[in-house]
């Protein structure tokens, strides 16, 4: 008899299974109610009292070691169970992160500003408010100049006559006081002008200003310069300089870009002349060079700006310069990039 239990013992021993249905078998052959156990129980009455003893602590052994593995085997599944039921599919792709986007501003400034780090333009940039002599006066806006009325400004109230400034040639002017030439660089920014806002100005907007000063430096090289921008910004191959005004620069002009006639849109942007007005340029006038403590019987230099959102709106076909101000993001997302 005792070693019919022992026999069971072994089995219950090796037993093992990951399925509920097996360990469920396994509790009712052993410990249900018609299970072996019952009966070995059952048997107790005919073992000889001798071995009574010994078939009863086998027996209750057997009882607990069944009880013990189906105990352990059902904790086991239970656990894989949970985790199953938490929710959590460690192999499940993650949530997209939303990316940003730049700005078209920020898009146009950038491809400038490298555009003219490849030719050594470095970036200068300055304050925002200004003072009248950076702003003004040292760009030969004498006060009172009717050609201070070409910009209308918003003064600071303030004892010493502060302004935001009107253009980023106020950088220019702090570049040249504060080093010597030869000087290359470019001066993006933000300006301000008391304009009325419609879709085509506002009184906030951006600039990027250029400026080389050196020996002999000619008019030739303002348009070869210009030239080199156009193909590599615009692709185009032809500019043209018409003569102009500004009080800082002798001779002035201004850059148009030949764009074509081919298209509609040609036609349109360019007003049915096939040229597009891009920037105001100029030789810097020597009197602005000598009020900047550069010597104008040794250097020369040229000088050229231009707003960014005109650009950034031509080439993106923005209508309204007002969509650049108001950050609405379902415009702005149509600027994702991958690359910039
Ligand atoms: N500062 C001028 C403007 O704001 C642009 C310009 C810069 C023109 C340099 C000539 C030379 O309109």
């Amino acid at each position: 008899m005792i070693e019919k239990v022992q026999a069971y013992l072994k089995e219950v021993d090796g037993f093992s299974s990951n399925s509920l249905e097996e360990i469920e078998a396994f509790r009712i052959k052993f410990l249900g109610k018609k299970g072996v156990l019952t009966a070995l129980f059952a048997d107790f009455k005919s073992v000889p009292n001798e071995e009574k003893k010994a078939f009863g602590q086998a027996l209750n052994q057997l009882k607990q070691s069944a009880q013990e593995k189906v105990d352990a085997l059902k904790a086991e599944l239970g656990s894989d169970e949970s985790s199953k039921s938490s929710g959590l599919d460690l192999s499940r792709p993650g949530y997209p992160l939303p990316l940003g986007s730049r700005h078209p501003v920020s898009l146009v400034r950038k491809e400038i500003v490298e555009i003219f780090s490849r030719i050594g333009f470095t970036v200068s940039t300055g304050p925002e408010i200004e003072d009248d002599w950076h702003n003004f006066t040292a760009l030969n806006f004498p006060p009172e100049h009717p050609a201070r009325d070409m910009q209308d400004t918003f003064f600071v109230e303030s004892e010493d006559e502060m302004a935001l400034r009107t253009h980023t040639s106020s950088v220019q002017v702090r570049v040249m006081e504060n080093g010597k030439p030869p000087i290359r660089t470019i001066s993006p920014g933000r300006v301000f002008r008391n304009e009325a806002i419609s879709a085509r100005s506002h009184c906030i907007f951006h600039q990027i200003e250029g400026l080389y000063i050196d020996k002999n430096v000619s008019f030739a090289d303002l348009k070869e310069t210009l030239l080199y921008f156009a193909k590599a910004f615009f692709g185009k191959t032809k500019i043209r300089l018409r003569p102009s005004y500004f009080p800082f620069t002798e001779p002035s002009a201004e850059m148009d870009v030949y764009w074509g006639l081919e298209t509609e849109v040609d036609k349109r942007i360019t007003k049915g002349t096939g040229w597009l007005e891009v920037l105001g340029c100029g030789m810097v006038d020597p009197q602005v060079l000598e009020n900047c403590g550069i010597d104008s019987k040794e250097y020369s230099g040229f000088a050229f700006g231009m707003g960014i959102e005109r650009i950034a709106m031509q080439r993106y076909g923005i209508t309204d310069i007002r969509m650049l101000f108001e950050n609405d993001v379902r415009m702005l997302e149509q600027f994702k990039s991958p690359w910039s």
